[in-house]
C-alpha cells in the first residue's frame, strides 16, 4: 500500500506494507460503533473515507489517482454510494 501505510512491522513473510484488503460493506455504520467518528484503516488514523482513499499507495495508486481526477459532485457520490453499502 506504499511507504504512507508502511509502518515497518511485519508478521511472517508480509511485507511492511503489506495490508489485508478490508470489505467496505457496513462502512457507512462504522462511526455508530466507535464513538460518532470514524476511525479507519489498520491504525485507525483516517477519520473519513475520503482520508483513507487519498492514504492509499502501491498497488492501491492507481484508483487513487482516479479517484483524485473525479469532479467534486462525483466524489461525493462515490463517498455517498460508499456509505451506502
Ligand atoms: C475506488 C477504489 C477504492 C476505494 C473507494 C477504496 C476505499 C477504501 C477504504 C474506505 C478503506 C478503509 C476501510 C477500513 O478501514 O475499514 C480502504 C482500505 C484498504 N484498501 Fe482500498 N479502496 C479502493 C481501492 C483499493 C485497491 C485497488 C486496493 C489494492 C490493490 C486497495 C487496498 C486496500 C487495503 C489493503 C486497505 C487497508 C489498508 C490499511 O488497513 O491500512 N483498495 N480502502
Amino acid at each position: 500500500m506504499g511507504p504512507e501505510l508502511d509502518d515497518g512491522f511485519t508478521e511472517g513473510n508480509v511485507e511492511t506494507s503489506e495490508w489485508r484488503t478490508p470489505p467496505l460493506w457496513g462502512i457507512g455504520l462504522s462511526a455508530n460503533s466507535q464513538g460518532g467518528q470514524m476511525f479507519l484503516l489498520h491504525d485507525g488514523r483516517a477519520s473519513s473515507i475520503e482520508e483513507a482513499i487519498e492514504l492509499h499507495g502501491g498497488e492501491a495508486d492507481n484508483s487513487k489517482a482516479q479517484y483524485l481526477s473525479l469532479t467534486p459532485k462525483e466524489k461525493s457520490q462515490l463517498i455517498k454510494f460508499i456509505n451506502s453499502l
